[in-house]
């Protein structure tokens, strides 16, 4: 099967700052993949051009067979990519349940005639419920978004995503901010989405216990660069990604 995801070349600078460079890799069907590289790295810039926040100044990226250098992240959302965040992205002021439903209710009008409006807003409502229970945020549904603890907050981010229905998932960061407890609760969390969705995964982390637990392959960048790709193992025992990045972590 040919790659759902593959960046060829992709360079962006902001001014005199080189941010990506060279980047070319391969997203295979179904995979659960990390990023990972230091503060500054460029992993949210890449995911910004992946998702069409950003255009990449040289290079191309093809989504299912298809180009989508430069399209907007409307289009790329319209295509299957869905995108939950560093800083999450909720509507504070709305419900849970709305948070999602307004997504799913979004995917739904892509595909239907505005006189379905009753029956698709039912739908959507059903969708979203079942997208909260996964998450186990479903006791939360009538709660104003901004009332939920933080790590609650990060995983609505990631119901939105879920509510586009998309085949290629990424997250930025999803455990940031969270007790080991709760980072725990999402590593195990982001494994059940994954099979249970049935997602091709990236996500962009800098707690290894997460990435080194539950990636089957990581990626590392380092000043924009692509420095490694490997399995689990590779990574952990590669000697310039020791001494670029993980040493501090590992010793
Ligand atoms: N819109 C922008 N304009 C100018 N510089 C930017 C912009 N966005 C990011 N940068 C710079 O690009 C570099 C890469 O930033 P980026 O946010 O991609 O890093 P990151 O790997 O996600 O880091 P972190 O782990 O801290 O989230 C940084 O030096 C950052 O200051
Ligand atoms: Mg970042």
């Amino acid at each position: 099967m040919d790659p759902v995801l593959i960046l060829d070349g992709l360079e962006k600078a902001f001014g005199g700052l080189q941010v990506t460079s060279a980047m070319s890799f391969s997203v295979e069907q179904g995979q659960l993949s990390a990023i990972i590289g230091p503060n500054g790295a460029g992993k949210t810039t890449l995911f910004n051009q992946i998702t069409g926040y950003l255009k990449p100044d040289r290079g191309r990226i093809t989504f299912y067979g298809e180009e989508i250098t430069g399209l907007t992240t409307e289009q790329i959302v319209a295509r299957g990519m869905g995108r939950a965040f560093q800083i999450t992205s909720i509507f504070p002021e709305e419900t849970v349940l709305d948070n999602v439903r307004v997504a799913c209710l979004s995917k739904l009008n892509q595909t239907r005639r505005p006189l379905k409006a009753v029956s698709s807003f039912k739908e959507a409502t059903d969708k979203a419920y079942a997208i909260l229970e996964s998450l186990g945020l479903k006791n939360h549904s009538d709660r104003l978004a901004f009332e939920l603890a933080h790590g609650d907050q990060k995983l609505l981010d990631i119901g939105m995503a879920l509510g586009l229905e998309p085949k290629l998932l990424l997250l930025d960061e999803p455990t940031s901010g969270m007790s080991p407890e709760e980072r725990q609760l999402t590593r195990d969390l982001i494994k059940k989405l994954w099979k249970e969705f049935n997602l091709t995964m990236m996500f962009i982390e800098h707690d290894m216990d997460t990435v080194f637990g539950i990636a089957q392959v990581v990626r590392v960048l380092h000043q924009g660069r692509l420095l490694a790709e490997g399995t689990p193992d590779e990574i952990h025992n590669n000697p310039e990604v020791i001494s670029a990045y993980l040493g501090e972590d590992l010793q």
